[in-house]
């Protein structure tokens, strides 16, 4: 009888940039207070990366890490999956750069604009390549330096997002664990409520355009912060209910920390403890694709994930984009 291949995750791995901006000092560059940021969105500090730093940058530190822990070399990666909406370039991908910097000559190369979903879609398109038996070694990364393209001016934007990397290496395995089940959706009609209205081929930049701040990233915050309560619900009660678990099954919910209003809202609709539930935001912000394989890492590191144990990954993000994901340790 031919087994079936399960995809698990064999190593993980991230990186922050080490210079910390905290709440004291962005009371210093626009009109706003420790106290509103921590109690609007319960970010006390994030990080940002230094000039000339690139996401590729960030990525190799984080992917590195996954594969020691995963104990392959690079050469034994097939493919490598790299979520971000900060590319190092416009053209290539981000994930070219990355290859030839992690020396991972056999992999294919791929990044996935999906947002804060990218790592979720990643570990999603990862465990089905895994399961047709294309791939044996799968690198899977979310990335942002989100510093970049936020107006430092923007009060609405710029307190809330922060730069970091995560990783996963994903591998085949027959036995009787790891993805348990993936689900990811999204909605094009929303798009505007969270972009950057210029620099791609439709509006490629102008003097004039820059001037109006328009390659900055642009927010409705608090329509946005009703469809992430909404989506990710929807993701996490779906998943639960597609891979034949119960919510008093889940161990450990890791959701994409966008504000701790947005986890609360999620932990509390769906009747989980908040001792299940991994918080990071305090320390990162938003960190988009990074977000969640950051969490990722930090909760097996600490041992949060004892063999058996079930995690459910959800995020949601511009796009709008959103998914979740089960998995047994
Ligand atoms: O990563 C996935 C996508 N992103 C998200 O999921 C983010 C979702 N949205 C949010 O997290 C929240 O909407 C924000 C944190 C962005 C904003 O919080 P809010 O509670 O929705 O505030 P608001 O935008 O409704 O603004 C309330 C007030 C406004 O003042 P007025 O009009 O009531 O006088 C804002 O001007 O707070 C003001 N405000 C600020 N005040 C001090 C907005 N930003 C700030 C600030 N400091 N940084």
């Amino acid at each position: 009888m031919i087994k079936k291949i399960n995809t698990f995750i064999s190593g993980t791995g991230s990186f922050a940039p080490p210079r910390v901006l905290t709440n004291l000092d962005l009371e210093k560059m626009v009109d706003t207070s420790d106290e509103w940021i921590t109690a609007r969105t319960g970010i006390k500090e994030r990080r940002i990366a230094e000039d000339g730093t690139a996401p590729s940058d960030l990525a190799l530190k984080a992917s590195k890490q996954a594969l020691e822990e995963a104990q392959i070399t690079p050469d034994q990666i097939d493919l490598i999956l790299l979520g971000t909406v900060t590319p190092d370039y416009i053209l290539p991908s981000t994930a070219c750069i990355l290859q030839d910097k992690l020396k991972a000559k056999n992999a294919a190369v791929l990044d996935i604009v999906a947002a804060c979903s990218g790592f979720i879609y990643g570990l999603s398109i990862a465990s089905a390549f895994i399961s047709i038996g294309q791939y044996k070694n799968i690198l899977v990364i979310g990335v942002e330096t989100l510093s970049k393209i936020v107006n430092w001016e923007d009060r609405n934007t710029c307190v809330i997002f922060g730069d970091g990397a995560g990783a996963a290496v994903v591998s085949a395995t027959t036995e009787d664990k790891g993805v348990l089940g993936t689900f990811l959706s999204g909605d094009g009609s929303l798009a505007n409520l969270l972009h950057v209205p210029i620099g791609g081929a439709k509006l490629p930049l102008t003097k004039e355009n820059i001037e109006l701040n328009e390659h900055f990233i642009h927010m409705e915050g608090s329509d946005v912060f009703k469809s992430a309560v909404r989506t990710m619900v929807n993701a996490t009660e779906h998943i639960i209910q597609k891979v034949g678990i119960t919510p008093e099954d889940v161990d450990l919910l890791i959701p994409h920390q966008a504000n701790i209003r947005i986890i609360e809202a999620l932990a509390k609709r769906l009747k989980l403890p908040m001792n299940k539930v991994y918080v990071n935001i305090d320390r990162y912000g938003n960190t988009s694709a990074a977000s969640v394989p950051i969490a990722l890492d930090e909760a097996r590191r600490k041992g949060m994930m004892k063999e058996g144990s079930i995690s459910v990954l959800v995020a949601f993000g511009a796009g709008f984009t959103w998914g979740s994901a089960a998995i047994k340790w």
